[in-house]
């Protein structure tokens, strides 16, 4: 049993008081990808299994455990940071535990006080790792509100062999491994029996994904056929994988969302080679051209790094061309963040971190923009939205199938449904 993203400690409600009795607690919180969160939702399902009760991540509890992420600096600093914060607010046992730990455990165990630091593998025996639990909080108040299952995570591959110079993720998570076309089938059918209508299918390099004579593309057919599973997602894709295959079974399926994530990293040819990507910036474009001319109405969304070592004005300028120029929906704008152990940490003409800062404000800005006006051409033009949640004041709150948040106000709309509605943009309901 697996939990969805939205049973997750930080996006829940505590509930009201009332459980007498005294089972251990245990919160969790997840930093970085979605491979993590689903990672998560795996271990979760292993404590409660075991009889935990999950509550609220920032309250007292027999066992705290943070799923952490190494990919920048940034994000190595925040997974620490959780660890002493929910120490804070009374986790009596810390787990630290994933990425951060594999890059940089003993630093980590020491500036973060966590009781247990567990690698990938540990992570998923944390019950066999920890001590015996006398349960001595009192969670009454805080035991985490089960929100209805809508959309669940699904982890299909891991580890990743591209070794791009600037990435840790070779390191932390291994060599590429997929799991048994069976095992996730299986996985993706449990979640529609207990009411999931969305299954995100997870992986370090899903591009990668197979099994025998089964691809991604065989893998998505087969979660087509899952009766109850109404809308499919696939995390990140790596351009020169099945990047193609994908965009022509999205053309063609009425259950996969129209949105590709597809990390650009930079729009300069120079830098894409010492990114040791295998690509140039022109034969992104024409797989980018070719999947909107596919699907007219796709949401397009890329990771781009910023600040790379060597990278000059002309190559920046590069980048935000090639930005403009691609219909994105989605920009994630990263900062270049010297990984130790990574080539590019090894490269001169690192850069300062205010050439950084600038470029990156400016991409953000640009991925902004081009977020508000595709979000404005949806306004008049029916798109369907899965329902997550109704606010107090009554409105329906969920995503469209390319990603882009939708507020409705309407009466008939129900947690779990998957309702078509045509955006106006005067009632407060515009995409953005
Ligand atoms: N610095 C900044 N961003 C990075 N990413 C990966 N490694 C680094 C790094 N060292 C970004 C890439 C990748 C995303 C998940 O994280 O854009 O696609
Ligand atoms: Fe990292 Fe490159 Fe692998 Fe993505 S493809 S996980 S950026 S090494």
């Amino acid at each position: 049993m697996t939990f969805s993203k939205q049973t997750m400690p930080q996006d829940v409600q505590p509930s009201s008081p009332g459980v007498q009795s005294s089972p251990p607690t245990v919160s969790f919180k997840t930093v970085g990808c979605r491979l993590n969160q689903a990672e998560t939702d795996k271990i979760a399902s292993q404590f409660t299994d075991a009889g935990y009760i999950i509550v609220d991540a920032e309250t007292e509890c027999d066992v705290a455990v943070i799923n952490s992420c190494t990919i920048t600096h940034g994000a190595e600093r925040d997974s620490a940071r959780w660890a002493r914060r929910l120490r804070r607010k009374g986790a009596a046992t810390v787990v630290l535990a994933g990425c951060a730990v594999v890059h940089n455990g003993k630093t980590l165990k020491e500036q973060t006080g966590a009781d247990i630091i567990a690698n990938q593998s540990d992570k998923f025996r944390l019950l066999e790792l920890l001590p015996e639990i006398n349960p001595a909080v009192n969670h009454s108040s805080f035991i985490v509100h089960r929100s209805p299952h809508t959309r669940a995570l699904v982890k299909a591959q891991d580890g990743c062999s591209f070794r791009c110079s600037y990435c840790i993720v070779p390191d932390t998570r291994g060599r590429p491994y997929s799991r048994p076309l069976k095992d996730v089938l299986d996985d993706i059918k449990r979640f529609a029996d207990r009411g999931f209508k969305e299954v995100v299918i997870t992986g370090a390099n899903i591009g990668c994904y197979h099994d025998g004579s089964s691809n991604l593309i065989q893998l998505l057919e087969k979660t087509e056929a899952v009766n109850g599973i109404e809308r499919i997602r696939i995390s990140s894709i790596e351009s020169t994988t099945a990047e193609r295959e994908v965009i022509d079974f999205m053309a063609a399926s009425s259950k996969l969302c129209h949105f590709l994530h597809l990390p650009l990293q930079s729009g300069d040819d120079e830098t894409l080679k010492r990114m040791r990507r295998h690509y140039t910036s022109a034969e992104y474009r024409k797989v980018a051209e070719y999947a909107v001319e596919r699907i007219p109405d796709l949401g397009l969304g890329t990771d781009i790094i910023v600040g790379f070592p060597g990278e000059t004005d002309v190559a920046f300028k590069n980048s935000l061309n090639l930005v403009e120029d691609i219909p994105f929906s989605n920009l994630h704008v990263f900062s270049y963040s010297r990984r130790s152990g990574t080539p590019a940490a090894e490269m001169p003409q690192q850069l300062d971190p205010a050439i950084k800062k600038e470029r990156s404000a400016q991409l953000i800005s640009l991925g902004k923009s081009k977020r508000e006006s595709f979000a404005e051409s949806f306004v008049g033009r029916e798109v369907s939205v899965l329902i997550e949640k109704i606010t107090e004041d009554g409105t329906a709150c969920g995503w469209t199938g390319q990603y882009l948040p939708a507020r409705i106000n309407m009466a008939e709309a129900e947690v779990n449904t998957v309702i078509r509605y045509i955006p106006k943009c005067n009632d407060g309901d515009i995409l953005r």
